[in-house]
């Protein structure tokens, strides 16, 4: 549909609108009584209900009430594996039982991102497609309105770029605007010699993905066991010579060191952050790196030591939240992982909606479109049925959203 055939629509006496203005001294540019004001795909108008007024004609103009609501932009999950085959159900009971994976591993269970491989790997693109698209369902009920999506569980050429294929698809079959990225180096396939995969990573899938235009963005998982720090830097420099935009999993099971890295490059983002000490955090932030915390992969792992957020903004990090929706963290709503985030990371509730927000757009190079209400911005936002946005991290498990606009079209409406 063209952009004119979007109604104006216009939102008002919200109990709190939350425009989360990058300047904003709360964090969330609250205001009480605010009304937002749209036409087309864009804001045009938000703030003071008076003032929004002036320039609404009541005549063409959609008008909801949000008297005793909260709105707000939509959430920005900026980091997820949203394309995989199968599930690991087994293995995650094995694991909350206290249960090692062996027995599983002996029957011929996959296990880990290697099992996961088997079952992408077995997928065409129609099949990750259908696979997929019920998780964007959820996640778009649950006030999702923008993913990031890696690739990174085919790990042979072809397979992983069926994978981004599925993202472009995904991206044309359903309203959430998907953002690409390929993760070639995510863990060394167990059939081929490492150097070897490496450098098909390198010298075959980056100038592929390039070429038909499948990523934005190139990420690589740098630990023990998985990518050294100088594979890592060979991968992410290839993809920045190919346009991509390096993003990294940075020290989430050990310090790697590779936040230098980083903020040298630098990437867009790095992700996790579990063991990096706080003069790298520094770095990062100098760098003007955005770091990516997940509440909910340190809760499905156990992980001995949990990301510290409260410690990453006070070294100055912007920070974003994501999901990291994966087969070992089966989590579509950022409404958990903010109550998450708040509770397990000391994150307040302002700063964790703003990292939801805000900071996921930061987290994909998007700020300037999406993450905040303010003229001229995407209509990408959220009605909440409640009244304080606190809400969020406090009533836990469910799911406040009622309407979701994107691109100023109403996509989800709940009764409620
Ligand atoms: O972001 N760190 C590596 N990758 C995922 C987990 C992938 C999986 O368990 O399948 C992550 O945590
Ligand atoms: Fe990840």
């Amino acid at each position: 549909m063209s952009e004119s055939a979007a109604p104006n629509l216009l939102i008002e006496h919200a109990a709190e609108l939350l425009t989360m203005r990058s300047d904003a001294p709360d964090r969330i540019g609250r205001v009480v009584g605010g009304s937002v004001l749209i036409a087309g795909e864009h804001i045009v108008a938000e703030g003071d209900a008076a003032e929004v007024e002036r320039r609404v004609d009541r005549r063409t103009c959609q008008v909801i009430d949000a008297r005793g609501k909260v709105v707000m932009p939509g959430f920005v999950d900026c980091h997820t594996h949203l394309i995989f085959g199968g599930s690991r159900v087994e293995e995650y009971a094995a694991k909350v039982a206290g249960l090692g994976t062996a027995p599983l591993a002996k029957a011929g269970i996959p296990v880990g991102i290697t099992g996961t491989m088997s079952a992408t790997r077995a997928l065409s693109v129609e099949q990750l497609v259908e696979q997929a698209r019920p998780r964007l369902a959820e996640m778009l009920s649950m006030g999702t309105t923008t993913v990031e999506s890696k690739s990174g569980y085919g790990l042979t050429t072809e397979s992983e770029l069926r994978m981004l294929r599925a993202n472009r698809e995904l991206a044309r079959l359903q309203p959430i605007e998907i953002a690409s990225t390929f993760l070639g180096a995510h863990a060394l396939p167990p059939d081929q010699p490492r150097e070897r995969y490496v450098r098909s990573v390198v010298e075959e899938m980056i100038p592929l993905v390039a070429e038909e235009g499948l990523a934005e963005f190139c990420d690589a998982f740098c630990e023990e066991g998985y990518f050294t720090l100088e594979e890592t830097r060979q991968v992410l420099e290839a993809g920045r010579a190919h346009g991509l935009r390096p993003k990294l999993h940075l020290d989430q099971y050990s310090h790697t060191g590779a936040a230098r890295l980083a903020a040298e490059l630098p990437c867009v983002s790095v992700d996790h952050l579990n063991f990096t000490p706080a003069h790298e955090v520094r770095l990062l932030a100098e760098a003007g790196v955005v770091g990516v915390v997940m509440a909910a992969i340190d809760f499905a792992v156990a992980h001995p030591r949990p990301i510290a957020a409260r410690e990453l903004l006070a070294e100055g990090l912007t920070l974003g939240i994501a999901t990291d929706l994966c087969p070992g963290c089966w989590l579509t709503s950022m409404q958990f992982v903010i109550a998450l985030a708040c509770r397990l990371q000391g994150m307040p509730v302002t700063e964790a909606i703003r990292a939801a927000t805000l900071g996921g757009a930061m987290a994909i190079g998007r700020q300037d479109r999406i993450g905040s209400l303010e003229p001229g911005k995407q209509a990408d936002l959220l009605i909440l049925d409640v009244e304080r946005h606190e809400e969020l991290a406090y009533r836990l498990g469910r799911n406040a959203v009622e309407t979701v606009v994107k691109r100023g079209r109403i996509i989800v409406e709940r009764a409620v």
